[in-house]
């Protein structure tokens, strides 16, 4: 629900259970006043008098702009008195940098709002634009707000417009600004941090006075930063507490801030970074940034989770997969890496069809000159030598089998020594007379160049043409240096990243329409562009290379905490593990598998009999659950980086059912906390718990809990819970 009360100036918008309110103050400025649990819009009122007025600068003060230092603001702005952090910076062409952003108009549509180029939310009820004028220049910003009444996400973005004649240069342009005033809260800062192989693992730290900032830039979102920050009251817990959730829908170079100022209020901020940023903008264009989306719990980080995975399945991901039965694959890169002929792929598909699996991918190597990761990015036509009969053959083999097929391309990406680099060198990332950085031997194509993007969309698109493709796996391997394009104008330099931005966007929104039949999958040397962008493109993105049964769990975990678990594609791989040479049980790598998109990265042919009968039952339980998987609320239990014990449950929305995992990491004949308290079960129906042959309430199983069963080093259970 949105309100605009023409008599206070004050916009009151509430979505499922909070409201975030905001008026116009004395001088015209957008003033916040509140953010939190829902209230009534009546008590707005009482939020100008009691929140608002204190702050508020008035109008024949003549030191008023000093006063905004003070003020809770809907967009920081700067030079003009207040000294925190500005949203927006922009540059005029005299180079006078100083800007006063007062509102001018409003309007409240139906729905929401296409973004042009970017990935934004696909549904939802109302958005409210409030545009606001600079009061020395001719820039304008609309600060843009939309809301569902069934969701606890606020989606927000602005855009700058330039309506004077001369140029400006966007110096800044951040998508939001939120304030939290300081009510005794003591909030801690979580972010979900990493590297390859150890993607979003959860940090949590207190915030203090000064800014906490996140970014990355590196060219995409990356493994080291996901572009999240949560800010959790002291004492939140998993299910209780309040926390507020800042996500960017965006995939490339970013920052986000949380700065703790000198007035108590907390300013958090973010979007694409501002690190060396600017952006043109000539008369009468205009700047549109990636939307951000803020969530407010007041159930604890679980509940904000659940609220994020509500809002990524139904206005981000795909439509037509996001619900859909997902294709349970096994690709061959752990089984073969670059090493492959038709018989061992075929030995692979063979056994695959008799297990249950239903796709085979074929990963890297697979065409150009492409027999280590030295050559061949580029040249996507298919490597005659190694594939005798080339694709059609595997493909062949696969519906001679019954099986789909998917491919992997990596086409953002050029090696020196292929066919394409030799006809277009230029079209890398690179400045003429400078050594450029390579990164597995690689470098990026300049996606800032429209014919770049043509090119690449023209080949990717004649190899889905010609074959019966089902599946594609979309990678990218190496971080972005040298950040300059030989066809941008010295002054346009600062366009780069988002430019860069805009051209992946544009090819996967171009593939993706042109063969809707394929499913898309992502992936970045493991789970390095796991953003809310990629997601609107990419219904599933694979999470991590690190498939050990151990710490997958991890990986899994803190990827859980802002994603849904159906775009976590989850594999089970051989041991001792590639990455950290362990070796987990093969029920175990099965049971943290099947909680998310589910599938295989070994060599099947290899298997024992015992593994694949043990394949077959875990494709037949994942058949089972994958619903929950798909639809399902996620519960976290039991926390891997603190705990003996890494435990999920997925509940039915209508509890009607649930699907309990967990593994013990070291066993422990002397463990005393096997007591486990299960979450979101309705409290007064009967379940059966199958595998442990009991029966109990939901408000048993709830409050006394179960007790787990000893397990050896690493073992795991997987529960099915139903309605008696
Ligand atoms: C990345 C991916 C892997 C695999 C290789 C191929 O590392 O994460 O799954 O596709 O590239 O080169």
């Amino acid at each position: 629900m949105i309100g605009f009360d023409p008599q206070t100036s004050c916009f009151f918008l509430s979505g499922k259970n909070f409201s975030y309110v905001f008026a116009v103050n004395g001088v015209g400025m957008l003033q916040h006043l509140y953010y939190g649990h829902q209230i009534a819009a009546s008590d707005a009122a009482f939020l100008i008098k009691a929140h608002g007025e204190a702050y508020a600068p008035q109008a024949d003060d003549l030191n008023y702009d000093m006063r905004t230092d003070d003020m809770l603001s809907e967009c920081g702005s700067f030079a003009r008195g207040d000294f925190r952090e500005p949203t927006v910076v922009v540059e005029r062409a005299d180079g006078a940098r100083m800007s006063r952003f007062c509102y001018h108009s409003h309007k409240i549509v139906k729905g929401a709002l296409p973004l042009k180029g970017m990935p934004c939310a696909r549904k939802a009820d109302e958005t409210l634009v409030v545009t606001l004028k600079d009061d020395f220049s001719e820039v304008e910003i609309d600060l843009k707000y939309t809301v569902s009444e069934d969701s606890d996400v606020l989606v927000r973005s602005l855009a700058v417009r330039n309506g004077g004649s001369d140029p400006v240069q966007v110096k800044k342009a951040f998508s939001f600004c939120a304030e939290l005033p300081d009510t005794r809260r003591n909030f801690s800062a979580l972010r979900l941090t990493g590297s390859w192989a150890k993607e979003r693992a959860p940090v949590l730290s207190p915030l203090a006075e000064g800014i906490l900032r996140l970014h990355s830039s590196r060219g995409y979102s990356s493994h080291q930063m996901n572009p999240f920050l949560a800010l959790l009251e002291e004492n939140a817990g998993e299910e209780m507490g309040e926390c507020y959730g800042f996500a960017l829908l965006y995939s490339g170079s970013f920052a986000m801030t949380a700065e703790c100022s000198h007035n108590g209020s907390i300013r958090v901020q973010g979007g694409i970074s501002d690190e060396l940023f600017g952006w043109k903008l000539c008369a009468g264009e205009v700047l549109e940034t990636p939307q951000a989306a803020l969530c407010y719990s007041r159930e604890g980080l679980g509940g904000m989770s659940r609220a994020y995975h509500d809002f990524f399945r139904e206005s981000i991901i795909d439509p037509k997969y996001v619900h859909a039965r997902r294709p349970v694959v096994v690709n061959n890169w752990e089984a073969t890496y670059f090493d492959f002929d038709n018989e061992k792929l075929f030995a692979i598909i063979d056994e695959a069809a008799k297990l249950g699996i239903d796709t085979f991918v074929l990963d890297d190597g697979w065409f150009g000159k492409r027999d280590s990761d030295t050559s061949g990015l580029g040249d996507w036509v298919v490597n005659g030598h190694k594939l005798k009969g080339g694709l059609q053959a595997v493909i062949d083999r696969c519906k001679q089998k019954g099986l789909r097929f998917g491919l992997w391309f990596e086409p953002e990406m050029v090696s020196e020594d292929s066919d394409l680099f030799r006809a277009h060198p230029d079209w890398a990332i690179a400045k003429a007379g400078v050594e450029p950085c390579r990164g597995r031997n690689q470098l990026i194509l300049d996606f800032t160049r429209k014919e770049v993007v043509d090119h690449v969309f023209a080949a990717v698109s004649k190899v889905l043409r010609e074959n019966d493709i089902s599946y594609v796996k979309w990678d990218k391997n190496r971080d972005m240096t040298e950040n300059y394009s030989a066809s941008l104008s010295p002054e346009r330099q600062g366009e780069f990243w988002h430019r860069y931005a805009l051209g992946f966007y544009d090819l996967a929104k171009r593939l993706t329409e042109a063969f809707p039949e394929v499913f898309f999958e992502g992936c970045a040397g493991g789970g390095g562009r796991f953003d809310g962008g990629a997601l609107y493109y990419f219904p599933q993105i694979w999470t991590s290379d690190d498939t050990d049964g151990m710490e997958r769990t991890k990986i899994q975990w803190g990827t859980s905490i802002l994603y849904p678990l159906s775009s976590m594609s989850c594999h089970v791989s051989a041991c001792p593990n590639h990455q950290t040479q362990r070796t987990t049980p093969f029920f175990t790598r099965g049971a943290i598998a099947s909680l998310g998109a589910t599938g295989y990265e070994l060599d099947l042919s290899k298997l024992s009999f015992e593994e694949k009968e043990q394949v077959k039952a875990q494709i037949e339980n994942y058949k089972r659950i994958d619903e929950l998987v798909l639809k399902g609320d996620l519960y976290r239990l039991s926390d891997p980086f603190h705990t003996n014990y890494f435990c999920e449950m997925l509940v039915a929305k209508d509890k009607s059912r649930a699907y309990l995992v967990g593994e013990q990491f070291r066993a422990d004949p002397c463990d005393h906390s096997r007591v486990l308290r299960l979450q979101g079960l309705d409290a007064g129906t009967i379940y059966c718990v199958e595998e442990l042959g009991l029966k109990a309430s939901g408000g048993a199983l709830m409050d006394a809990g179960l007790i787990l069963p000893h397990l050896g080093d690493c073992g795991a259970w997987g529960l099915h819970i139903e309605k008696a």
